[in-house]
């Protein structure tokens, strides 16, 4: 049983539009005009408890729009969404404990108050007892190396310590399902990793759910074994991370390193040439004659070595979002 249904999901939003000028601000108060914007467009999956998702798509596609419509802070135009057997608009206390909602850029702790304040305010709301509450506070400080943090205003922390100190706020209810909107958005490469890391152990200690945006594509294939990815509101991907090569980029990168130097016109008919530079070549190959192509350069060309490489996975969803594929 998925523990996350979305069937047809839309949400269109109104958008004024203004005249330019003052005339423009009087007449849009007197009569006011809305263009509408359809910022997520009949979108459909399900995820199954226990599973990581990475959900990609470049600025404005509409991610922050579906996590909105999932956790049921704003309700959907059209469309059905379930998570954990609730309908989340209702935003019941039943669905309410079962679920959480980070966003990178938004904050719910306290800035002047030690996190541990706010996490006791959370523990009231959630009603965990005490002793409840010193056992997850001990084990999540643990899993993210939060220690003697928690007991200094927020304000003084990294924005690192931050994050993490967020995420325990965020998770001290034991929710099943994490929706996570850029969780690692402006951290430094190393606390990237630490929350990263935290995530996985998160997820593979109390098998939970979770469904996270990212623009750090190694936040994905460090975490997701499954992404969707959305384009102007509609997702146009849906599968393994690893499909998302032969999917969208059916060609792999041939170097050669050869005895000698050559020059491109020889090279040139054995396939398309991305770089030279001095006896190494790089080729692009399409997927289907990669067996054949290679027996032609490995007979006729002097090869020293040869190696054949993925396109980075960066490149291909560029590729994909700056061509705008819809199937
Ligand atoms: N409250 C709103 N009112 C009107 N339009 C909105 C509103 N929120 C979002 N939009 C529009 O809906 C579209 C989708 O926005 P959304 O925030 O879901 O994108 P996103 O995929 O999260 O992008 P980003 O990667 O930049 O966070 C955008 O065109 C955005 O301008
Ligand atoms: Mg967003």
């Amino acid at each position: 049983m998925p523990i996350i249904v979305a069937d047809c999901l839309s949400k269109v939003y109104p958008v004024a539009i203004k005249q330019p000028g003052l005339r423009g601000t009087l007449s849009h108060f007197f009569k006011r005009q809305n263009r509408l914007v359809n910022a997520v467009k009949d979108v459909s999956f399900e995820i199954q408890p226990g599973e990581v998702v990475g959900f990609l798509g470049p600025n404005g596609a509409g991610k922050t729009t579906t996590l909105k419509m999932l956790t049921g802070l704003i309700h959907p135009s059209s469309g059905r969404v379930r998570v954990a057997d609730n309908i989340p608009f209702q935003r019941n206390r039943a669905f309410l404990e079962k679920i959480t909602l980070v966003m990178g850029q938004k904050q719910q702790l306290l800035w002047d108050l030690p996190a541990m304040d706010s996490l006791r305010i959370n523990a009231a709301v959630y009603g965990i007892s005490d002793r409840e509450f010193k056992r997850r506070i001990g084990e999540l400080t643990e899993m993210l190396s939060l220690e003697e943090k928690l007991t200094q205003p927020v304000r003084k922390l990294s924005l690192g310590e931050r994050m993490k100190a967020e995420l325990l706020a965020a998770l001290l209810h034991q929710p099943q399902v994490l929706f996570l909107d850029e969780p690692t958005l402006g951290l430094d490469v190393n606390a990237q990793v630490s929350v990263r890391e935290f995530l996985k152990s998160y997820n593979e200690r109390f098998d939970a759910t979770i469904l996270l945006t990212s623009h750090y594509m190694a936040d994905i294939t460090a975490l997701c074994d499954r992404v969707l990815l959305i384009h102007q509101g509609q997702l146009i991907y849906d599968g393994a991370l690893d499909g998302l090569l032969d999917h969208f980029a059916p060609y792999r990168q041939v170097k050669l390193e050869l005895k000698q130097t050559m020059p491109e016109a020889e090279l040139a008919p054995y396939g398309e040439i991305e770089s030279i530079s001095g006896r190494e070549v790089c080729f692009i190959i399409h997927r289907e004659d990669l067996t054949r192509a290679v027996a032609k350069l490995l007979a006729e060309l002097p090869v020293c070595d040869l190696t054949i490489t993925d396109p980075p996975i960066e490149e291909i969803i560029g590729r994909v979002f700056k061509a705008g594929i819809v199937e």
